[in-house]
């Protein structure tokens, strides 16, 4: 009856969030449009086939579905040129504290994440030896809020889904966290996350005392 801890990667392990809306914006701006941060925030969790649905729906663009592929590939290539550079400086604060404390107390730990980059990101920032099991875009079908990322990654770490905890910046996450009857812990702007158990603006905020809460109250 052990616990899980299920992490999303973008926005919460590293900000990619802001590679991700250069790359849009640049497409954007190709189409002959704008593209606002704000606008980016939609963006949050949501597929890369969403996303081009969501940009072309705002610059109020028909697309064929030969020019919807050739444009998912040119803005998946500018994203993966921004990550080609990316290392372990781009790690959020804190985020490799809370993972080596989970290793050393042998807690499962999984990727919960809609990506389709994300084994190579963290590659790249060489943490990708502190997961037991990645699920990412390239396993699911079904994007948050539906639960299926996060089910899966219970499964693959052998912990019922009501003793998983996850960390989420997407509204959509968190949803599928509590679809999932999982712990849901929103990092970033609690107004926004307020659907979620717990509130953090980053990972400063958890003290080790409150992940060993939170293993120990699931797993006893
Ligand atoms: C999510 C991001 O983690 O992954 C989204 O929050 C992104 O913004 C999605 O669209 C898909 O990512 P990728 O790397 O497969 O294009
Ligand atoms: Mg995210």
């Amino acid at each position: 009856n052990t616990s899980g801890f299920i992490f999303d990667l973008d926005g919460v392990i590293v900000d990619t969030a802001k590679y991700h809306y250069l790359a849009w914006k640049k497409l954007a701006n190709e189409l002959g449009f704008e593209f606002t941060h704000e606008q980016n925030e939609l963006f949050k969790g949501v597929s890369r086939k969403k996303c081009l649905e969501i940009l072309l729906d705002i610059g109020g663009i028909n697309a064929t579905q030969e020019q919807f592929d050739v444009w998912m590939v040119e803005k998946n290539e500018d994203y993966l040129r921004y990550i080609e550079e990316m290392d372990a400086s781009e790690i959020l604060p804190d985020v490799p504290k809370v993972l080596q404390f989970l290793k050393e107390h042998n807690v499962p730990v999984a990727l919960g994440s809609a990506s389709k980059n994300a084994r190579p990101i963290l590659e790249k920032v060489g943490l990708l030896h502190y997961f037991d099991s990645i699920v990412d875009g390239n396993n699911v079908t079904k994007a948050k809020p539906d639960p299926e990322v996060f089910l899966l990654a219970a499964e693959k770490l052998n912990v019922l889904p009501k003793n998983c905890i996850v960390f989420e910046d997407a509204v959509a996450g968190i949803q599928a966290a509590n679809i999932a009857n999982m712990v849901s812990i929103g990092i970033g702007d609690e107004n926004v996350l307020s659907e979620a158990d717990f509130n953090f603006n980053d990972f400063t905020e958890i003290n080790l005392g409150f992940i060993q809460e939170l293993a120990k109250l699931n797993g006893e």
